[in-house]
Parts: structure tokens; sequence; C-alpha cells
């Protein structure tokens, strides 16, 4: 019998975060995955969006098309038509030849409310100009503010974010250093270094450096955090007894939940 996972701890949820999707079963980002991520026991759904060059907003992890597509060179550089005739799902699996990489209001209009939806707002070689007012005009579009987070490691993103007057919850991520981590977080936090994200809900870091300890100090800190991405169920019940607020994983799909 598969081991299960708690997802309780000190009678508090802790939300689960299908990472790309559900995409340890189908191709990470697409609507396939994100299918078998709202039939899942998950609670959110992350997502990483991009922007092409005529300005439409797409749903994909790395910022050149090469690793999840047939297709080439950086999305930045490739009309949304010429990214919609490629291939996202054979280099995952051939039954999923027929993937297309999804655009953000695909995923907004499948996902509609019936699960939260945490939208990581990635950069190419630059900045990509206008995303954040275009992603924040889409959600305003299919009234989604109740159900989506927007993330970003990106302090220019996030500002972004908060200059909108549509306000979106946000999360800020953190970038790990190995293996200096867990000290440098405990002293920016001393210091005070994360007062500026005080508009943001959650830090949401690596799993390896959500420590009991750093658990406490981003709680004592007044915000939460989700830790990305644990799949082995012994691991997601470590991060439930440290205290985390969520977890994200590719393993959604597979995982019983206790
Ligand atoms: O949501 C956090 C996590 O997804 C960040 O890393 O590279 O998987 O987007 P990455
Ligand atoms: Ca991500």
């Amino acid at each position: 019998t598969p081991e299960k996972i708690k997802l309780i701890s000190q009678n508090r949820k802790v939300m689960l975060a299908a990472h790309r999707g559900a995409s340890e079963v189908a191709p990470e980002n697409t609507l396939a995955a994100i299918q078998k991520a709202l039939d899942s026991p998950a609670d959110y759904i992350e997502i990483d969006i991009h922007q092409t060059l005529d300005s439409q907003l797409i749903v994909m992890h790395d910022a050149t098309l090469d690793r999840t597509t047939n297709g080439e060179g950086e999305i930045a550089a490739r009309a949304l038509a010429q990214i919609k005739t490629l291939d996202a799902g054979s280099w995952f699996k051939p039954e999923f030849k027929y993937e297309k990489v999804p655009t953000l209001e695909e995923v907004l209009k499948l996902v509609k409310g019936r699960k939260k939806l945490l939208i990581e707002l990635k950069k190419g070689h630059d900045f990509y100009p206008g995303m954040a007012d275009e992603t924040i005009a889409l959600l305003q579009k299919y009234n989604a503010r109740n159900w989506c987070v927007l993330q970003s490691f990106h302090d220019e993103i996030l500002q972004q974010i908060w200059q909108n007057e549509y306000n979106v919850p946000t999360h800020k991520l953190i970038v790990g250093k190995l293996p200096m981590l867990p000290v440098y977080f405990d002293v920016s936090f001393q210091f005070g270094t994360f007062d500026k994200y005080y508009r943001a809900s959650a830090i949401n870091v690596h799993h390896y450096f959500a420590t009991r300890g750093f658990v406490k100090l981003v709680h004592n800190a007044g915000f939460k955090t989700f830790a990305w991405t644990a799949d082995d169920p012994a691991e997601i019940n470590r991060l439930v007894d440290r205290g985390v607020d969520g977890i994200m994983s590719n393993a959604v799909a597979t995982l019983v939940v206790q």
C-alpha cells in the first residue's frame, strides 16, 4: 500500500499545490496536466508564465521552447500563432503529442475557480514589457482575484503587481544558495531584509530550506510559506511537521491523502 500523506499540522490544513500541474503524470504546464491536477486532491495549481513576441501570455516553465516543445528559440522572439503549431507533449510521452502550449487565458477558462491558481511570472533574457498589467487584466476579465495568487522571484515584477490598483494576492519566491542559505535567511530576517515584501502574504522557499527555524521566522514576520517541490510522501509529511503552510508537488495525481 502506498504511504499516505497527512495535510493537517497543529489543526491547520496544509495546502497542496500541483507543481506545473500534475506534472508527474502529464507534460508540465499543459492543459492535460492541469486537468489531472483538477481531478487530484490538490488545493492549488502552480503554473509558470512567459510573454510572446505579440504580448500574449503563455504557460511554460523555460524562457525557450527547446525542452518542452518540438520548437526552438526564445518565447519572446515568437508570435503566439507560431507557438500554437508546436507539440508540447511528445517530449514527455508520445500519447501527449496533441498537447499545445496553453495561454494563460485558456487555463483561467479551464480552472474557473474550481481550485486556486498560483501563477509564477517568469522573465526571459529581459523582463517582459507590461507583463504584470497584462496578467492582472486577464484576472479581471475572468473575475479571478479570489482564486488566483501571483508569485515571482523578481522584485521588479512584484513591484509592478503591487502598483496595479486591482489588488491580487502575491507570494515572494526566494532563491536558494547552497549550502549557506539557512544562515543567510536567518540573518536576512533579523536585519529586516524581508520587510519590503510586506504586501506579499507568503515567502516561498525550496523545501531544503524549509526547516522548523525558517518556518518560525517567516511566521513571526507575519508571512506564510509554501515549499517546493516534494514528491516523496515521507518528505511531504516532514514538511507538514515543520509547519509549512503549503507544499508544491509534482506528484499530486498519485499521492494518497490520509
Ligand atoms: O513555485 C516555485 C517553484 O516552481 C519555483 O521554481 O523553477 O519550478 O519555477 P521553478
Ligand atoms: Ca514555478
